[in-house]
């Protein structure tokens, strides 16, 4: 099967790091395979737990459901932002908990058919301070039967500094 990629930003900030870091992994698949969409612009609603009923998924929650069942790669483009996820990935998150809740999504079948990946860019060279974020992706791929695709890890602070971590920048060519 062709793969398709659904590439999520959540940076606060356009043109940063993380994307620069994702457009090399990207860089390896043509660009008629690949989706990007940007969780800050237009931005997420609010998550409401509706428990025991539910609501079906409208306007932009309904179009980043839409592409990820189109996808057969998630890949979630992430700064570290205080040891976790920024709030609108994690946002999504709480959304994908509204979509099991509702069945004719079909999201626990075909969110089964999905490869999971996290592309993150921290300040701190200290590894450990992306463990936060890349656990919550992974643990949540296994629990939902996804496949977990793997982190690609870099430094950097200001925009563009990134590119100067030649390590990062040789795994991104290879990560997808
Ligand atoms: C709100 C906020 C929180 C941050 N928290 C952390 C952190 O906990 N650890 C860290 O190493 N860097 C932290 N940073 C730095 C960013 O991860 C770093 O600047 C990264 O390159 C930003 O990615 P971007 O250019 O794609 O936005 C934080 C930055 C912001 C704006």
């Amino acid at each position: 099967m062709s793969r398709r990629f659904l590439f999520l930003l959540s940076s606060a900030r356009p043109g940063g790091n993380t994307l620069a870091l994702a457009r090399v992994a990207a860089a390896a698949h043509p660009p008629a395979s690949q989706v990007w969409l940007d969780l800050c612009e237009p931005p997420l609603p609010p998550f409401r737990d509706l428990r025991p009923g539910h609501a079906a998924a409208t306007g932009r929650v309904a179009e980043v459901m839409a592409e990820m069942r189109a996808a057969t790669d998630v890949v979630f483009v992430a700064p570290v932002y205080w040891y976790a996820l920024p709030a609108p990935a994690k946002l999504l998150l709480d959304h994908w908990s509204g979509w099991l809740d509702d069945p004719a999504t079909g999201f626990a079948d075909w969110a089964k058919g999905l490869t999971l990946h996290l592309i993150t860019t921290r300040a701190d060279p200290d590894p450990s301070v992306a463990d936060l974020p890349e656990a919550m992706l992974r643990r949540s791929a296994d629990w939902l039967g996804m496949r977990w695709g793997g982190t690609l890890h870099a430094v950097g602070d200001a925009p563009g500094d990134v590119l100067a971590d030649r390590a990062a920048v040789a795994a991104a060519a290879r990560f997808l």
